[in-house]
């Protein structure tokens, strides 16, 4: 199970001291929400601020490229550090090239979902990917409220990954509290975007372990595999 603030909420005039909060609370992945004004109506942070933070910790970058075109960001993100490049399945057919792009960079390759967008588009896709992220609001701003609408999607991604033996994580981001993690883990997800959540805690720390039992307490139980005949 991966806990994953997201930078989005954190205090901006002091991103430096936010990423080591994160980072001595234990959190297993730092989101990093990048947003371009075009793709969504808002813009937060570019490659200079993953590069100034990334001598910070050894936690794992979470890259969701919110931009009309990820294809001029892929090498500036990489170079500053990011470990895992997630891109927009609406951008249609420049899905794949941009996967090759990724995968050239040496980063983990991600796709991303909006609410509006039917779960059967991400499916030609599942092979390639290392996390399939579920927009769980539309995309643009922290503090939205959860769409309870994006559970059947996650259901859907976990029934894939299960028939096919695939790996990927099925990544949550948009409203996730600790209880909207909770009816999440239990459709499927594994990793868990969270922003106003848990940045706007005191003890960071307390929340991330909080949130990691629950979500452990509440995932599906997979059934042991009888061992095969030799
Ligand atoms: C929304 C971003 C999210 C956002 C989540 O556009 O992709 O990652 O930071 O924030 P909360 O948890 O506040 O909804
Ligand atoms: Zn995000």
């Amino acid at each position: 199970m991966i806990i994953a603030p997201s930078l989005l909420a954190a205090n901006f005039g002091q991103l430096a001291k936010e990423t080591r909060r994160a980072h001595q609370a234990k959190a297993d992945w730092l989101h990093l929400d990048i947003m371009d004004g075009h793709f969504v109506p808002n813009i937060s942070f570019g490659p200079e601020v993953v590069r100034v933070i990334r001598p910070l910790t050894k936690m794992t970058f979470d890259v969701h490229l919110m931009c009309s075109k990820p294809e001029i960001l892929l090498e500036p993100f990489a170079k500053a550090g990011a470990d895992n490049i997630i891109i927009h399945v609406e951008l249609g057919d420049r899905v794949p090239q941009l996967f090759w792009k990724i995968r050239a960079l040496g980063a983990r390759v991600g796709l991303a979902i909006n609410p509006p967008t039917a779960i059967a588009n991400v499916e030609p896709y599942l092979a390639q990917i290392d996390q399939l992220l579920i927009m769980t609001v539309n995309p643009g701003f922290g503090g939205q409220p959860f769409i309870h609408e994006m559970l059947p999607k996650i259901q859907q991604a976990a029934a894939w990954r299960r028939e096919r033996q695939l790996l990927y994580h099925i990544e949550v981001d948009g409203g996730i509290t600790q209880q909207t993690a909770v009816e999440c883990a239990r459709a499927g997800a594994d990793a868990f975007v969270s922003g106003t959540a848990l940045f706007g805690q005191r003890q960071l720390k307390r929340a991330i372990q909080k949130m990691r039992h629950a979500v452990t307490a509440a995932a599906p139980k997979i059934k042991p595999q009888p061992a095969p005949m030799c």
